[in-house]
């Protein structure tokens, strides 16, 4: 099953995409992550899209088919993925459906999930990942269970994504506005597009999902 989990920053995309990892077997593939393993390694290209996600703008189109065009044609992927933060503008969307045509594969669903701006940045702001397995945390919502240690690796050091301050969220928030809600309709038309509430707690939206899948 090939899905796309489509919201705004913060919406719990990558939180809800992990967990369908786990249960279901499927691949996530987030732009976000990959631009950031891009930015650790350096280069010309790196450097780029460090300065460009620092303002909460959006990489080229081109760019970021390429990427994700490549990433689906790996093996791995053949038992289902899910798309996380791509695509962003609907000429990425285009691209992505003549791509799956290519290729013989289908977009099953495509969820949206709906919060409102004043939560995003709270969500985003208090975010935090462990350093060594990169499991991901929250001040408020998520906390390790034992302060300091994460639950997963019991790693005792943590970071924090570069972009996650109240100023680039702000940029972040009005580029999904302007680039990417426009979307919505792209699939509504292609009658995949289903929602869900982001608002309701982890293990409700994940029930949503589910009930989505099913
Ligand atoms: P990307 O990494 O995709 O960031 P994003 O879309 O801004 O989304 P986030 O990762 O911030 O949020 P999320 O929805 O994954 O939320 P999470 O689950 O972590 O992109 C970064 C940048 O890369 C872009 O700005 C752009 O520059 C560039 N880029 C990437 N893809 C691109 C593309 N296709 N084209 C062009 N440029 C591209 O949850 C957030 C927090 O809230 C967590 O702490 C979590 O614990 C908590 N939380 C989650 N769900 C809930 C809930 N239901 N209730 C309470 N708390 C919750
Ligand atoms: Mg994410």
């Amino acid at each position: 099953m090939n899905l796309i989990l489509l919201g705004p920053p913060g919406a719990g995309k990558g939180t809800q995409a992990r967990r369908l990892e786990d249960t279901r077997g499927l691949v996530q593939l987030s732009t976000g992550d990959m631009l950031r393993a891009m930015v650790a390694e350096g280069g010309p290209l790196g450097q780029q899209a460090k300065e460009i996600m620092a303002a909460g703008k959006l990489m080229p189109d081109e760019l970021m088919v390429e990427i994700i065009g490549e990433r689906i044609s790996k093996p791995d992927v053949a038992n289902g993925f899910i798309l996380d933060g791509f695509p962003r503008t609907v000429a990425q969307a285009e691209s992505l459906d003549a791509m799956l045509a290519d290729k013989g594969l289908k977009l099953h669903h495509v969820i949206e999930m709906r919060v409102v701006d004043e939560v995003l940045v709270e969500r985003v702001t208090g975010r935090y990942t462990c350093a060594k397995c990169g499991k991901g945390y929250h001040d408020l919502f998520e906390k390790p269970k034992v302060e300091g240690v994460c639950d997963s690796c019991g790693g005792t050091e943590f970071k924090r994504r570069a972009d996650d301050n109240a100023e680039t969220v702000t940029t972040r928030l009005s580029q999904y506005h302007q680039q990417t809600a426009p979307i919505l309709p792209y699939y509504q038309d292609h009658g995949v597009l289903k929602a869900v509430d982001g608002m309701a707690d982890i293990d409700e939206v994940t029930r949503q999902i589910e009930a989505i899948l099913a």
